[in-house]
């Protein structure tokens, strides 16, 4: 136990662009995902084909055995919010699944997740939970562009939640990203809101998950027996998104974004970093 904040790792280039590539396939396992996701289809098979993509291209899924844990995604559906197990209950038209995976390349982790509904949505307020969970990732990442301190990405997305929905939908106190390089959670914490904490300073080779949970309602939540599942118990459902993001010299890069991150910034008035990989094939 010490006072003194833990240290943050800072990247190279070289080891940022190795995270590119880590980021890209999460990237392209997610749109598989995506395109495999209908209703009947378990959440357990869409855990196989995303282990099977992931050890064809020679990596490595970094949530399986991380403290235990059984799979190689998180698949939270409706209440649930986040770290959801697998399981083999087929999916019903209207479910909301949020899909969470990582994995490692030469050593280097990368940490994305996407939520989903399941053929036609059941209301206007499940595609508005996530569209601005969505959404609220963005802010957050573009607060991240020119933020002095780590702390002002939760207080970007608190904003916008507050601006976008109100009472509507809420965070959960106690939830949110992390450093990510050399292992999948580093320091610093990076809080889903605002709190007292300024956090570290943002510097080039800083590289961070940001991932904003939200829930329909009340924001209380419960862990469940098994030890990872977190529920919503004020009968609201739930979403998740999240990137991997490198800070560079040239501004921040978003490594699980298949574009970098370039239109969603874009579209914020920022300029992404420079793709490393740009000019590669495939
Ligand atoms: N993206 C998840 C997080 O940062 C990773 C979960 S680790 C697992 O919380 F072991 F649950 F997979
Ligand atoms: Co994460």
């Amino acid at each position: 136990m010490s006072f003194l904040p833990e240290r943050v790792e800072l990247k190279t280039p070289e080891q940022i662009q190795v995270m590119r590539r880590s980021g890209l396939l999460l990237h392209h396992v997610h749109e598989m995902l995506a395109e495999a996701i209908r209703p009947g289809v378990t959440t357990d098979q869409l855990d196989t084909l995303a282990h099977d993509m992931i050890r064809d291209e020679g990596a490595t899924p970094n949530f399986l055995g991380y403290q235990g844990y059984p799979a190689t995604l998180c698949a939270s559906v409706n209440d649930v919010v986040v770290h959801g197990i697998p399981d083999d209950r087929p999916l019903e038209e209207g479910d909301i699944v949020s899909l969470d995976g990582g994995l490692i390349i030469d050593g280097w982790h990368s940490d994305a997740a996407r939520t989903h509904i399941v053929g036609a949505p059941r209301s206007v307020a499940d595609e508005d939970l996530v569209r601005i969970t969505e959404e609220a990732l963005w802010a957050g990442i573009a607060a991240l562009a020119s933020a002095e301190r780590v702390g002002e990405i939760g207080a970007a997305i608190e904003d916008f939640v507050d601006e976008e929905a109100g009472e509507t939908l809420s965070h959960l106190e106690g939830f949110g990203g992390h450093g990510i390089g050399s292992a999948m959670h580093q320091a610093p914490d990076v809080m889903n809101y605002r709190t007292r904490a300024r956090g570290p300073k943002v510097r080039p080779g800083m590289c961070l998950a940001i991932e904003p949970m939200l829930i329909q309602g009340v924001g209380s939540w419960e862990l469940e027996d098994d030890d990872w599942t977190v529920r919503a118990t004020a009968g609201g459902r739930a979403a998740h998104w999240e990137h991997s993001v490198a800070v560079t010299d040239q501004g921040v890069l978003v490594l699980t974004a298949g574009d970098g991150g370039a239109a969603q910034l874009a579209a914020r008035g920022i300029t992404a970093a420079p793709d490393p990989l740009a000019g590669e094939a495939g």
